[in-house]
């Protein structure tokens, strides 16, 4: 049975290094999956992402970062997300329409009403069957994410969200937690602070309960 799964938080919480570990997990247990990722899981959105993320674009208006988010998502919905449930695949997204909520609406302060409707247009009846949020404290993400930058080339190569102040990321934080209070059956928050094997192991269980559960 096809199943939509989202990995939502912050940055450095893990999200990407917990997305692969699930998809070789699911994998191991002959279950088709796909990996995919916004906004940069289709060629046209890996462009979008060049402008979104380039640090030097630091005049760029909240909504513009709404409006190529969610263009980026219309395109990764139809061409990647769509056809991969309607043949019953597994899709594991490394972020998703919540992170609109929880960037353009609590990080930029764009009305979250408008975002809902811009949201709805972009992914027209698609919401994820199951989200994990991957929650921990900004400054321990944003340190994480520090150390990856610097080992993958420039150590300065920090984003135009990384380069954000830290009560951008904490802001962004409350409402990830905002969001999954509003709705828990669709929510797990994972508790992101530990090792990434324990990580893991939640995600695996969280995921093996989702299954039993709908059978
Ligand atoms: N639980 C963890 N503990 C310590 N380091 C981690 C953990 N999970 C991931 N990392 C490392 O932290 C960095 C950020 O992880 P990543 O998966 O890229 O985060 P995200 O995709 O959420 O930004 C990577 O270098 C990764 O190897
Ligand atoms: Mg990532």
């Amino acid at each position: 049975m096809s199943t939509f799964i989202t990995f939502e938080g912050g940055e450095g919480a893990g999200k990407s290094t917990q997305v692969k570990l699930l998809g070789e997990y699911l994998t191991e247990q002959n279950i088709p999956v796909v990996l995919t990722q916004e906004p940069t899981g289709t060629p046209l959105g890996r462009k979008i992402g060049d402008i979104l993320f380039h640090r030097g674009h630091s005049d760029m208006c909240p909504e513009t970062e709404l409006f190529l988010f969610c263009a980026a998502r219309a395109q990764h919905v139809r061409d990647v997300i769509r056809p991969a449930l309607a043949c019953g695949k597994y899709v594991l997204c490394d972020r998703f329409s919540d992170a609109t909520y929880a960037y353009q609406a609590a990080g930029r302060g764009l009305d979250p009403r408008f975002i809902q409707t811009v949201n709805d247009y972009s992914a027209p009846g698609l919401k994820p069957d199951l989200t994990l949020l991957f929650d921990l404290p900004a400054e321990t993400g944003l340190a994480r994410a520090n150390r990856r930058d610097a080992t993958h080339g420039n150590p300065s190569s920090a984003d135009r969200f990384e380069k954000e102040k830290r009560d951008f990321h904490e802001r962004v934080r409350a409402a990830y937690l905002a969001l999954a209070r509003r709705e828990p059956e669709r929510f797990r928050v994972v508790d992101a602070a530990r090792t990434i094997d324990e990580i893991a192991a939640d995600v695996r269980r969280h995921v093996a309960a989702f299954m039993q559960h709908r059978r």
